[in-house]
């Protein structure tokens, strides 16, 4: 199923050029409340038709607009009459396309570079005289083409943005997506609003009223289920759903004794009571555990837990199919998962399932996929406008398998205790300490298999260590070390060592990623 928001709202379309910045583009759109769409930039004049666009932007790109393989677009696209405005190599193929040059400079233009505004224009309104803006480039436009202006220049670039009107053309040399680039969300919005006159009109309760609406309409009065897993993803795709069809929808949620304090109650009475949504509680605790028995190989053990996963949710969808015939199964997908796989139209039918711990291809549902056009921020407001806790809502990420990849050793009830404890007294001094919004999350990792003398009172101990790990991170793929206050970590270590006697010894985890990863296995 096939969101299609393209008939209701202002759509933008943010053509691709093999940037780094597209999805951050298309998010710094959608802030301003427009949608906005990744394309390919492949992208024909008749695609964009279809896809409704009431303006485009031209993303940023490795390649020069000259070399022979350098990404271009079809020129008709010119020819529609809508309002497109080119970020660097956008900038630049524009002013090549429209009959203007481009050269190569010979002093390159990297980082914070001054930026002075010569002469009045849409674009550049609201933006001071001179100030700084974020410059990646070689090549520059170094003559304009006909019915263009040069608005702003730097010390090495002569035509740093320009402006159309009649053409409906903008274009910057810089970056406006980044931070780094002072007046940016300006000169996006004066693009959008004044140059290309478009609505905001993408609010969270537009999204949630069209989706709700599109899968009535699609769903009828066949059922539903969907995982539910603890994290935001699946309970705002779970939440929508359930606002469309009601008692249609059955979540199903596998309780496997891996999830930290107070994430199953959370989900099975406070989701529940919030939600009144129809939820079948899994208890696969036993089976989890025993199958984990003895287990110490990191691979093994994620091998077990996926393994145990398919067995639960089929031993629940088979009940649940006894009775009814469930014909969709939702999934919590976001926009960056689809942009990052070829950004392809939308399965139909599943093949591998990632959130709910891959699903056999046996098991054919149709999908629903609510926030398949949704960046993660959109999803934490849309949680929030549904009315979903905080804790829910802003919940950091909890890997699937749970604590037991937590555990180096052994997972066995007395261990997962021992990480549970821990993890819980480091969330709350986290919490106390107002660090939750300032790192991406902190394992917290039990070292069951070794050991080290302390003391503690009169008495010699021989406890394990647990380790912190806390990163600040964007997408989770490089991270940080999180440098987290020296009190607090003092406080966590204190409470630690004193309510958990079995452990005595708290270990700070200092080392980025690369080389490390963020979970311990
Ligand atoms: P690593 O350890 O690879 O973790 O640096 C990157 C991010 O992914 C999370 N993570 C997982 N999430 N299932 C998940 O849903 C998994 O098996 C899994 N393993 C790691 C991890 O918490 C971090 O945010």
């Amino acid at each position: 199923m096939v969101f299609d928001f393209h008939r209701k709202h202002s759509v933008v379309l943010v053509v691709d050029f093999g940037a780094q910045y597209a999805q951050l583009i298309a998010r710094r759109v959608r802030e301003l409340n427009i949608y906005s769409e990744i394309v390919p930039n492949t992208i024909t004049a008749g695609e964009i038709m279809k896809k409704s666009a009431d303006a485009i932007i031209f993303s940023g790109g490795p390649a020069s607009v000259y070399e022979p393989k350098a990404n271009s677009i079809d020129k008709k696209i010119y020819d529609l009459g809508l309002p497109i405005f080119g970020i660097c190599y956008g900038f630049q193929l524009i002013a090549k396309d429209q009959n203007g040059k481009v050269s190569k400079n010979d002093v390159a233009e990297y980082g914070r570079t001054p930026t002075v505004k010569t002469s009045q224009s849409k674009l550049l309104n609201d933006v001071p005289d001179s100030y700084l803006t974020w410059m990646s480039h070689r090549d520059s436009v170094t003559q304009l083409p006909d019915n263009f202006k040069a608005i702003a220049h730097t010390e090495q670039t002569q035509i740093a943005a320009f402006e159309s009107e009649r053409l409906k053309l903008y274009g910057v040399q810089w970056h406006p997506e980044v931070i780094h680039s002072e007046y940016g969300q300006t000169v996006l919005k004066n693009f959008l609003l004044d140059c290309a006159n478009l609505s905001q009109d993408w609010t969270n309760s537009s999204i949630i009223e069209e989706a709700v609406a599109e899968i009535k309409s699609t769903v009828g009065d066949k059922e539903v289920i969907c995982g539910l897993s603890g994290g935001v993803d699946s309970a705002v795709a779970a939440t929508i759903v359930h606002r469309a069809i009601g008692d249609k929808l059955t979540c199903v949620f596998i309780d496997h004794g891996l999830l930290r304090a107070n994430e199953a109650e959370q989900v099975i009475n406070d989701f529940v009571s919030l939600t009144h949504v129809n939820l079948k509680v899994i208890d696969a605790k036993n089976a989890f555990f025993s199958n984990l028995q003895g287990v110490m190989e990191p691979e093994q053990k994620r091998k077990i837990i996926g393994a145990q996963f398919i067995r639960a949710f089929e031993e629940a969808t088979k009940e649940i199919t006894q009775n009814h015939e469930v014909e969709y199964l939702v999934q919590g997908t976001l926009y960056p998962d689809v942009v990052e796989s070829g950004g392809g139209s939308g399965t139909d039918v599943i093949k591998s399932h990632h959130n709910v711990g891959g699903l056999p291809e046996d098991l054919k549902f149709k999908l629903i996929e609510p926030l398949r056009m949704l960046f993660k921020d959109e999803v934490r407001q849309i949680g929030l406008e549904l009315g979903l806790p905080k804790e829910i809502v802003f919940r950091h990420p909890f890997p699937g398998p749970g604590l037991a990849i937590r555990i180096i050793g052994e997972v066995n009830d007395h261990n997962i205790e021992l990480v549970r404890k821990a993890d819980l007294i480091v969330r709350e001094e986290f919490t106390v300490a107002n660090l939750d919004d300032q790192i991406w999350q902190c394992p917290v990792v039990l070292l069951a298999d070794v050991r080290s003398v302390g003391v503690q009172g009169d008495s010699r101990t021989y406890g394990h260590p647990i380790v912190l790990r806390p990163v600040t991170s964007q997408d989770a793929m490089t991270a940080d070390w999180a440098k987290i206050p020296f009190n607090v970590l003092e406080k966590v270590s204190t409470r630690v060592t004193n309510e958990i006697p079995e452990i005595n010894r708290v270990i700070l985890d200092i080392t980025s990623k690369p080389p490390g990863s963020i979970e311990w296995e």
